[in-house]
């Protein structure tokens, strides 16, 4: 054995027990109790949570957008994403016109590689389905290991966003080919109105950022992107979800039996639209923005009863001086918060404070991203899985600031928040890459994960 975890309290997303946790060669082989401690690294963890490493299915590293590049790349941002309990990050890899699925995720692989310091994965966002070849190309990408893409519904002038024709056609395919599509759901049409008539006005403030993308915006595309998928009878992911009537349209979807899943981040469920108010309110502007009190309620319930399948980031953090382009105009503004280090410790808090249990913790952070993800040997605590493991102090009191988080932002969102309880070790495959407070991974430690297609 390499590693042998004992004495703590194990937590996964049905169960919580007291059990011991032996390692081989970056596996989990045996979780019982009484093992040959002879050769093994030992490690006690009595008074702590041992949790599968969570996945952060949606991130933005080093992502070229809006007039700039997001603040941290595979290696700052992996290592961020470590010192929070992130063990397996997916990146999304944008298609320009052009270029293939496979080519595109190649390209950002190449980048990774050499700078991941945990394992990775790639979602493709398809802009351009080339006349309809890139649909031909959707076996092979499976085959490479990403079966699942993305549709921006907005985001048009940037030259990512895809219409409903290119959307439906997507999802057609996707349940052939054993693919998730995942989209991005606002109206962008209402957005370009809205914007010309408070720019018009001279409404330039953050909170008109918000104003231009309210609750109904978002929960326009929430409902088309369902109308579609329920068409196809394909499944759809709605990444970020923030609004309230989105929240009933998928779960009104998922009562009638419809595959359709929602995700939401934490700056949702923790933010209302209240911080663009704020003399900083630019440093939050993200799309789709934070919502008001009522869909911040919805988030949560719907959390609880399993209507949101996943949290996840939507880390694409930018510094200071970009967010300051848009101080006298939200339009100029780049899109995008920090959060890759965030994830799990607020989760994990709300589940401390009494919120949600720890096993919905663990479920929606780890084992449901693992399982609509096609990561087959990640995201719980099973001999056989990567030893992808934190262990939790649920004891440990903790503030975050920019100062206390390894990423290569100048400032967060989340500054100043507290936090009950606090990761105190992340182990990726098996080795220490977090330990209390310090990043002790290596650059190009972390793997590409070949994921499995949703035909299994
Ligand atoms: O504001 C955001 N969310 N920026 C990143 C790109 C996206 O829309 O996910
Ligand atoms: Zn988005
Ligand atoms: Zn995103």
């Amino acid at each position: 054995m390499d590693l042998i975890i004992k004495n703590g309290t194990l937590v996964t997303e049905s169960n919580t027990y007291q059990a011991d946790i032996a390692v081989k060669d970056g596996k989990i082989v045996a979780v019982g109790a009484g093992f040959d401690e002879s050769g093994a690294e030992v490690i006690d963890a009595s008074g702590l949570m041992v949790l599968p490493g969570a996945i952060d299915v949606h991130t933005h590293l080093a992502m070229p957008f809006g007039g700039t590049v997001s603040a941290d790349d595979y290696f700052s941002g992996t290592r961020a994403a470590a010192c929070g309990g992130v063990t397996t990050v997916f990146d999304y890899a944008i298609q320009r016109k052009g270029s293939g699925i496979v080519d595109t995720v190649e390209a950002r692989r190449k980048m990774a590689d050499p700078d991941a310091c945990v394992d990775y994965a790639f979602h493709c966002a398809i802009t351009d389905l080339d006349g309809g070849k890139l649909l031909d190309e959707f076996d092979a990408a499976v085959a490479y290991g990403v079966p699942s893409f993305k549709c921006f519904m907005v985001y048009k002038k940037e030259g990512m966003m895809v219409d409903d024709g290119t959307l439906a056609q997507i999802l057609l395919k996707s349940k052939e080919a054993g693919v998730m599509t995942n989209v991005h759901a606002e109206n962008p049409d209402l957005i370009d109105m809205l914007i010309a008539q408070f720019l018009k006005e001279g409404k330039t403030s953050a909170w008109y950022h918000y104003l231009s993308r309210p609750e109904y915006v978002e929960a326009e595309a929430d409902k088309r992107a369902i109308h579609w998928a329920k068409a196809m009878d394909a499944e759809l992911y709605i990444v970020h979800l923030a609004n309230e009537e989105g929240v009933d349209a998928v779960t009104e979807a998922r009562d009638a039996g419809y595959k359709i899943y929602a995700e939401t981040c934490p700056q949702y469920l923790h933010f209302t639209s209240d911080v663009y108010k704020r003399e900083d309110g630019r440093n939050f502007v993200c799309s789709p923005p934070m919502k008001g009190q009522s869909s911040q309620d919805a988030l949560w319930e719907a959390l609880k009863r399993g209507d949101i399948s996943t949290v996840a980031t939507d880390h694409c953090p930018f510094q200071s001086y970009e967010k300051d382009w848009g101080k006298d105009n939200f339009t100029k503004i780049p899109n995008g918060c920090a959060g890759i280090e965030n994830l799990y410790p607020y989760i994990l808090s709300a589940a401390n404070e009494g919120k949600i249990t720890f096993n919905k913790a663990v479920e929606v952070c780890a084992f449901n991203p693992a399982r609509l993800f096609g990561c087959a040997t990640k995201g719980a605590l099973m001999p056989g899985y990567d030893a992808d493991i934190v262990l939790y102090d649920p004891n440990k009191a903790f503030t975050i600031s920019k100062d206390n988080m390894h990423s290569d932002y100048d400032h967060t969102i989340w500054e100043g928040v507290s936090l009950k309880g606090y990761p105190v070790k992340t182990y990726s495959r098996g080795k220490l890459v977090f330990d209390d407070g310090a990043f002790v991974g290596e650059k190009g430690w972390g793997k590409f994960v070949k994921r499995v297609s949703r035909k299994g």
